[in-house]
């Protein structure tokens, strides 16, 4: 193993870039001194070697150097971590940003579902590697070294929320005794930190400002005092229920990693439309709970978007299509037709619409007028896209609705369309006060 170029450091240790092996293959070695490492657990690193996943950084091998008197950790190569990403000029696009907190949750997933699970301890920004090529992919970085690291060895002297250790932490961990046994609802909690980080351009949810000192944030967290920051690219009904549940103060009420990646915050254009559609399925039947939820509905986004009507939120081109389609079924009725007319106070006519009109603008394809092509893209394919990024309350919401207690019958029900979106998700995953 030969090292060269430092590429970083941290609170335990140096990271130089290398190379290792007969094929001399480019890599990161980690140097850590020998007074900083529990040397009796040293050995049960090799394991580490076993996993393998695209969203966690590997790891060849695990070294002592006795003349130096220093250990080495020899792993991939990443371009650069999460916060150093995150602090370069160019705006991230809210799709990218999105893949990254999947990649991060899928690595988590990872972790979770080995045979002996791995909890991570220490999940923050620089632990999360982001390499380049043609995608953008994220990493975990320093799973299960953790353990190894002697407790006063680490990095908690900054002020800068981006660094240091006890600032991701949970409540528990920051209580706990060296004997309490620390579950996966640790990394969980840190999870919630680090997807707020990334979302609202670097603020930490238990820090009033940048400048925040760590014991603060600690205070906060353990006295549940959090601060909602604006997002640039979120809307915070996207993503605030959704920190509430990650940060529970209760470890055992937070949502499981699985349970995480059924949240509409980890979710696709397609899927977010696939529930729309289910969602419409149920709104078009005639039944008393169709009109309670409609009514609910209605009462919620009263709040959110005031009272201004949904079609006031569309562009010019897609709010003449809608004028069309609404002058049309006026004719319809005169002719005594079924008229289709669209009540723009109303939320559900603005998911039926969505969905209605998806099937209106495919079966039209070629037909449209540029101007339609220059929303959705050629053939439809921003479709989806541009009803989302106007209306991006209108997913997280329905789901949050849906799973409440009183639709429980409805939405567990095997026959229900939206049955595949709560199934794997305990009734009170997603609930908060
Ligand atoms: N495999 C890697 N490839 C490229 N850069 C890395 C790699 N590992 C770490 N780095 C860089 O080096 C920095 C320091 O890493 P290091 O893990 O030592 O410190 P830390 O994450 O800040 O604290 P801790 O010691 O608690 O993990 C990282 O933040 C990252 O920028
Ligand atoms: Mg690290």
């Amino acid at each position: 193993m030969n090292s060269e170029k430092e590429v970083g450091h941290g609170g335990s240790g140096k990271i130089f870039k290398g190379t290792y092996g007969s094929d001399n293959q480019i890599v990161a070695v980690k140097i850590i001194q020998e007074d900083s490492v529990q040397k009796d657990k040293w050995k049960e690193l090799d394991i580490l070697r076993e996993v393998v996943h695209p969203n966690i950084v590997r790891y060849f091998g695990f070294e002592f150097n006795k003349l130096k008197g220093v250990y080495a950790i020899v792993m991939e190569l990443a371009e650069t971590d999460l916060d150093k990403w995150l602090k370069e000029d160019m705006q991230k696009p809210k799709k990218m940003l999105k893949n990254i907190l999947v990649h991060v949750s899928r690595g988590l997933q990872a972790l979770d579902n080995l045979e002996t699970p791995i909890v991570h301890r220490d999940m923050k920004p620089s632990n999360i590697l982001i390499c380049g090529g043609t995608e953008v992919v994220a990493k975990i970085a320093d799973f299960g070294l953790s353990r190894i690291i002697l407790p006063n060895k680490a990095g908690i002297t900054t002020q800068n929320p981006g660094l240091g250790t006890s600032g991701w932490m949970s409540p528990e961990q920051l209580q706990g005794s060296e004997t309490l046994k620390l579950t996966t609802e640790v990394d969980i909690f840190s999870f919630g930190l680090v997807v707020n980080f990334i979302l609202t351009d670097r603020k930490h949810l238990y820090a009033k400002s940048q400048s925040e000192s760590e014991v603060v944030i600690t205070c906060n967290i353990l006295l549940d005092k959090r601060t909602w920051h604006q997002s640039p690219q979120f809307s915070p009904v996207e993503y605030e229920g959704f920190l509430k549940c990650v940060t529970k103060k209760d470890p055992s009420k937070r949502p499981t990693i699985n349970e995480v990646m059924c949240h509409p915050l980890m979710w696709d254009y397609e899927k977010s439309f696939q529930f729309i559609e289910a969602v419409t399925t149920i709104l078009k039947r005639n039944e008393p709970f169709t009109e309670y939820l409609r009514k609910k509905l209605n009462d919620i986004f009263s709040t959110i978007w005031k009272t201004a009507p949904w079609e006031s939120k569309l562009c010019p081109i897609v709010k003449n299509y809608f004028l069309e389609v609404q002058k049309s079924a006026e004719a319809n009725r005169e002719e005594n037709k079924h008229p289709e007319k669209y009540d723009s106070k109303d939320i559900a006519d603005l998911i039926e619409f969505i969905y209605d009109r998806r099937y209106y603008f495919r079966s039209q394809e070629g037909n449209l007028e540029l101007t339609a092509s220059n929303v959705f893209g050629e053939k439809g394919t921003r479709y989806v896209e541009y009803f989302l990024e106007r209306f991006p309350e209108l997913v997280p919401t329905l789901f949050e609705l849906l799973q409440q207690v009183e639709y429980q019958e409805l939405v567990r029900n095997q026959l229900c369309p939206l049955y595949c979106f709560f199934s794997d998700v305990r009734p009170d995953a997603f609930t908060f006060c």
